[in-house]
């Protein structure tokens, strides 16, 4: 054992020790946030919970900022508690960070988190509780460092696999840009497959407004799809288009949630593309394994609604059923599985298989948190 090592294992076994052997009603005194994370916390997070000293601590493992809102309010405060109660491999992360379900009761967990969430003194940072899963095609109004490959087979009509790549880049409390890609592999009535890039798009989205306290995030965005597809082939629309449109995320009680996306589809030459609306609404329910503590689980059912603005056309609907789950212990990495199913106009509109791998890479690697 090396030298912090044995030193971060004092540190433990000093609080296991102080923590083992209290009387359960010393520990229930402890019933503000303040004085359970000095005493309990601060030997390792400082007294300003930015991070002790590594030379006080004694172990290698960088110690977080709670006071950097980029990194603070990124999680729902249930994550935190998990962390809290379980330790920080019930998260994958470390397990210098200790398991204090024993020593402290839920609602001292609970105010030692809420006290840790007053570190981060600026409001304009949406809390983590807002960011909800991602449905296939209604847009998160909360602002994202993700990268997320969507795959789409045909079920029906001529065979194709289409692939949909996108990078999400959160720049400030509320800006995000992004871009994304689309692959299609085709195999028309030729019985020969041929693939090719589809339309490159790029994104900004901004947080208009947010609160906790009634579950609501409202942001608005604009993309500009690129024709970098060849149309001939049957790749992409030929023509640029702006879409500009809002998002909006809210949370119902027990884990229930709706999200809904509006906006235009505005091609540059009506010519090649009509103008068109479009809405989305995506509606679900979450479920926690274990009490809160382990895998994440949200089936959703998503209606898609698109109007061209001809005289005489109609809304074409789509329904699209799906199972959101989180497949890392972080919850960094989750996959979606769905169907899209044409509800209307069902003429040359095929039923696709939907699947999608996310990566939310501000909670670690694609190797780590497993
Ligand atoms: C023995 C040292 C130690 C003590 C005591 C300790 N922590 Fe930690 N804690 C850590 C380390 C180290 C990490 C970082 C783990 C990682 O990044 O892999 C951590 C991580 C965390 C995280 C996770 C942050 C994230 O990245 O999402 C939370 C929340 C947390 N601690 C809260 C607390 C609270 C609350 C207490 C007191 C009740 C406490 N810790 C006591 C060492 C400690």
């Amino acid at each position: 054992m090396t030298e912090p090592e044995k030193r971060a294992l004092a540190v433990r076994v000093a609080l296991l020790l102080l923590f083992g052997g209290w009387p359960a009603s010393w520990g229930q005194k402890l019933d503000r946030g303040e004085e359970i994370f000095r005493s309990a916390c601060a030997a390792c997070h400082g007294w300003d919970a930015r991070g002790q000293d590594r030379s006080q601590v004694g172990f290698e493992q960088p110690l977080p900022d709670f006071t950097d809102c980029n990194f603070a309010t990124r999680e729902a405060a249930a994550d935190w508690v998990t962390v809290v109660r379980r330790g920080g491999p019930a998260r994958g992360f470390s397990e210098i960070m200790p398991a204090f379900g024993e020593a402290l009761t839920r609602e001292q967990i609970e105010s030692v988190v809420n006290y840790l969430r007053g570190f981060c003194a600026e409001p304009s940072w949406p809390r983590g509780e807002l960011n909800l899963p991602r449905p296939f095609f209604t847009t998160k109004a909360f602002p994202e460092d993700e990268t997320v490959v969507t795959n789409a087979i045909h079920a029906t009509g001529s065979p194709a696999l289409l692939s949909h790549w996108v990078y999400e880049k959160r720049v400030s409390a509320r800006n995000q840009v992004e871009i994304s890609l689309p692959f299609r592999f085709l195999n028309p009535a030729t019985g020969r497959w041929r693939g090719g890039v589809g339309d490159l798009a790029l994104g900004y989205k901004r947080v208009i407004a947010h609160s906790l306290n009634t579950g609501s995030i409202l942001s608005a965005s604009v993309e500009a799809v690129l024709p970098t597809g060849d149309p001939a082939r049957g790749f992409g629309g030929g023509v640029t288009v702006f879409e500009p449109f809002l998002a909006w995320g809210q949370l119902f009680p027990s884990e229930g949630f709706l999200q809904v996306q509006a906006g235009f589809e505005l091609p540059t030459r009506t010519r090649d593309a009509p103008r068109a609306a479009f809405w989305r609404a995506a509606l679900g329910r979450g479920f926690f394994q274990q009490g809160g503590d382990g895998r994440y689980w949200a089936p959703m059912v998503e209606f898609l609604a698109d109007r061209e603005f001809e005289t005489g056309a109609r809304v074409v609907w789509d329904v699209v059923p799906q199972l959101h789950v989180t497949l890392s212990r972080r919850h960094h990495i989750r996959a979606n599985v769905g169907l899209r199913i044409p509800a209307n106009q069902t003429a040359g509109r095929p039923v696709q298989v939907l699947f999608y791998l996310l990566w939310d890479r501000f909670d670690g690697g694609l190797t780590e948190g497993w």
